[in-house]
C-alpha cells in the first residue's frame, strides 16, 4: 500500500505543508512521504486518476485549485460545498473524498490561543468578504455569534455573501466600524490589508469591547500592524499562522491515521523556516 501523500498548487515552491506533514511523520515514526507537486490545471484529472488507482493516501490543495477540485471529487464534505473550496482530499476504495479544514484550522487556533474566545458568542466582526472570509464566516455562525458584521470596501460583495450564507449576517462598509465596534468582543481580519505594510484607514481598535479578541489570517508579517495596535491597546490577540498548523491536522490524521498535535517546537520551527525566505 503506499505510504505517499502531497499538497498540489501552481505554483508551489512557498508551501509550508511539506515541512509540517514532513515533521510529525518523523515526530510519529510514521515511513510517509509527503510531497509537493507543481500541478497545472489542466494535469489535475491525471493526479484524480492516480489517486482513484491508490497511488498517494491524499493531499492538500492550494491556489489556485481550491474551487476547481470540487468538481472532481466523488464525494464531496457539506462544509467545502458550503465555503465553495476544497483543501484536503482523501483517497478510500477508489473514491476520492474532498473537505475543507479551514473552519476547523480557525476554531482550534483559537481555541487553543485563546481559551473561551467564544464564550460571549454574541457580536463579531469580519473585515473582508473575499474568498478567505467564507470559512471564518461560517466558522462563526458555527459556533453560534448572534450577530456577525461583515464589512469590506466593497459593499455589494459583503451584501452578496451575506445573502447567501444562511446566518446572522450584516454587510457594511469599513466606515461603520466606530458603531459597531462598542458592542464587538470579537474581530477577525481576512482580506490582505496587513501583507506589504498596508493597514487599515477606518479601524480604530480602540472602540472594541475592552475584552476583545483580535485575530488576522495573514500571517506574513506574523504579526500584522493590525495584530500589533490591539496587543498595544491591550487587547488579547492571536496571529493567523496557527490557523495554517491546525488546518493540517485532519488530513494527516486521515491518511495516516494518527492525530498530529499543534506544539511550540512545530511553530517555531515554521516561523524559522519564513525568517529563512
Ligand atoms: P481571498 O480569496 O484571499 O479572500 P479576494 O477574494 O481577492 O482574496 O478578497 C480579498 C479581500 O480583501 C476582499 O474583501 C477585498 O475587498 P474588495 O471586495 O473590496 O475588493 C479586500 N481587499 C484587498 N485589498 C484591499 C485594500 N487595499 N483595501 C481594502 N480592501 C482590500
Amino acid at each position: 500500500m503506499t505510504t505517499k501523500s502531497f499538497v498540489i498548487g501552481h505554483p508551489i515552491a512557498h508551501s509550508k505543508s511539506p515541512l509540517i506533514h514532513g515533521y510529525w511523520l518523523e515526530q510519529l515514526g510514521i515511513a510517509g512521504d509527503y510531497q509537493a507537486l507543481d500541478v497545472a490545471p489542466a494535469d489535475l484529472p491525471t493526479l484524480f486518476d492516480d489517486l482513484r488507482r491508490g497511488e498517494y493516501l491524499g493531499g492538500n490543495v492550494t491556489l489556485p485549485h481550491k474551487e476547481a477540485v470540487i468538481k472532481m471529487c466523488d464525494i464531496v464534505a457539506p462544509e467545502a460545498v458550503e465555503i465553495g473550496a476544497v483543501n484536503t482530499l482523501v483517497a478510500k476504495q477508489g473514491a476520492v473524498h474532498g473537505t475543507n479544514t479551514d473552519l476547523y484550522g480557525f476554531l482550534s487556533n483559537l481555541d487553543q490561543q485563546a481559551p473561551n474566545w467564544d464564550r460571549e458568542s454574541e457580536t463579531a466582526i469580519v473585515l473582508g468578504a473575499g474568498g478567505a472570509a467564507r470559512a471564518i464566516l461560517i466558522a462563526l455562525r458555527n459556533r453560534g455569534f448572534s450577530q456577525i458584521h461583515i464589512l469590506n470596501r466593497t459593499l455589494e460583495r459583503a451584501q452578496s455573501l451575506a445573502n447567501e450564507l444562511k446566518g446572522p449576517f450584516q454587510a457594511h462598509r469599513f466606515e461603520a466600524f466606530a458603531d459597531l465596534a462598542p458592542s464587538a468582543s470579537f474581530l477577525v481580519n481576512t482580506t490582505s490589508i496587513g501583507m506589504h505594510g498596508t493597514k487599515f484607514d477606518d479601524v480604530d481598535l480602540g472602540l472594541l469591547k475592552s475584552d476583545a479578541v483580535v485575530t488576522d489570517i495573514v500571517y506574513t508579517p506574523m504579526i500584522t500592524p493590525l495584530l500589533a495596535t490591539a496587543s498595544a491597546r491591550g487587547l488579547k490577540t492571536v496571529d493567523g499562522l496557527g490557523m495554517l498548523l491546525h488546518q493540517a491536522v485532519p488530513g494527516f490524521e486521515a491518511w495516516y491515521g494518527k492525530r498530529p498535535e499543534v506544539t511550540l517546537k512545530l511553530r517555531q520551527l515554521i516561523e524559522t523556516a519564513m525568517e529563512d525566505k
